[in-house]
């Protein structure tokens, strides 16, 4: 029974996928002159020689988006992000600023290096995770809800605060290793009515075209990204969702357990890319 499902599902996706096609390497990302790390040696374990932005694999039209900070769509949503940021809201009469003061000292660095351990919590915290809790806690303000244009906007403005620095994750703190292993569990195993994993896509078949589209390396280093298909802010957990979809499976529940797993592990699979927040893609 098991060698027919996975023989239906190869035939599904072989039905879908086409030639490949050299993502465009030799190209380089400068964001207003800055230069970013599109391409890094991959960490030990990894299943590539090298990391890979999904930048390599747009089309130049897409790519050239990125380049420039006033023609990127997404700016405006870091802008709305600093606005929130000095924004008072909630009972202690406190903004962002309040505590952290300048977001470009105090930020810098800091989305780069997320998830990250949260003794407190018990877990790895993403982005959106440590602002909620800083809402609720130090604020005494409403956590966003998943998705909320706002925590996207707010997300956005302080990854952006990173923007060029490399990807690096602390696998030495609390139980990191434990989520890392997890996540690696869920992103090989098969899942959805066409049995596929995060693997069949994005490793077995990156550098492929699928339908229309180029396959990647999956990474996610240029979150919340900007789609042009959506032409909107897409936050990674959301893209999680959209790929689980896509195999017709059910996806993990937003910002639980498995889908904290699967993001420490997959930002540990882009370690030494440059944070490209906001990112552009197709
Ligand atoms: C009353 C003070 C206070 C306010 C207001 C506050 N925070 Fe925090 N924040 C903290 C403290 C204390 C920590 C570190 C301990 C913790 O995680 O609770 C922290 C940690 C963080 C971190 C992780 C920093 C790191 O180095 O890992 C981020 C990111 C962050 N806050 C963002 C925000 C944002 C965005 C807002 C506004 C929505 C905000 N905080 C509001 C006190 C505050
Ligand atoms: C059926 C094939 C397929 C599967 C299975 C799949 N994806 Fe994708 N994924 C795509 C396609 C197509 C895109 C858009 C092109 C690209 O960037 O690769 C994409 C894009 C992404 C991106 C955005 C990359 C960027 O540069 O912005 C991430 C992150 C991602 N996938 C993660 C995952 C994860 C995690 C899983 C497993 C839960 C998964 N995908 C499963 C097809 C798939």
């Amino acid at each position: 029974m098991r060698t027919i499902a996975t023989g239906v599902a190869g035939l599904a996706l072989a039905g879908a996928i086409a030639a490949s096609a050299e993502p465009a390497l030799e190209e380089t990302l400068e964001i207003d002159g800055q230069e970013m790390i599109t391409q890094a040696p991959a960490p030990e374990g990894h299943p590539f020689d090298t990391v890979i932005s999904g930048w390599h694999y747009r089309t130049p039209e897409t790519r050239a988006l990125e380049t420039d900070t006033f023609v990127n769509p997404a700016m405006l949503y870091v802008e709305r992000g600093e606005e929130i940021w000095n924004t008072v809201e909630g009972t202690a009469g406190k903004s962002c600023a309040s505590c952290h003061g300048d977001a470009a000292e105090s930020m810098k660095g800091v989305g780069a290096s997320m998830p990250k351990w949260n003794a407190k919590a018990g877990k790895p915290y993403n982005m959106d995770l440590q602002i909620n809790d800083c809402r609720v806690e130090q604020m005494g303000a409403e956590p966003y809800a998943f998705d909320a244009a706002d925590q996207k906007a707010l997300v956005a403005f302080v990854k952006h605060q990173s923007l060029g620095m490399p990807v690096g994750l602390d696998l030495t703190e609390g139980e990191m290793r434990k989520w890392w292993e997890q996540g690696k569990e869920i992103y090989y195993t098969r899942f959805g009515q066409l049995d596929l994993s995060c693997a069949s896509c994005h490793e077995q078949h990156n550098g492929r075209h699928i339908r229309a589209d180029h396959l990647s390396q999956g990474q996610v280093n240029g979150f919340p990204t900007y789609r042009l298909k959506q032409a909107d802010l897409v936050s990674v957990q959301n893209r999680f969702k959209g790929c689980v979809r896509d195999t017709r499976a059910v996806p993990f529940e937003p910002l639980g357990d498995e889908a904290m797993a699967l993001e420490t592990y997959v930002t540990w699979r882009g370690t030494g890319l440059s944070v490209e927040t906001p990112a552009v893609r197709q």
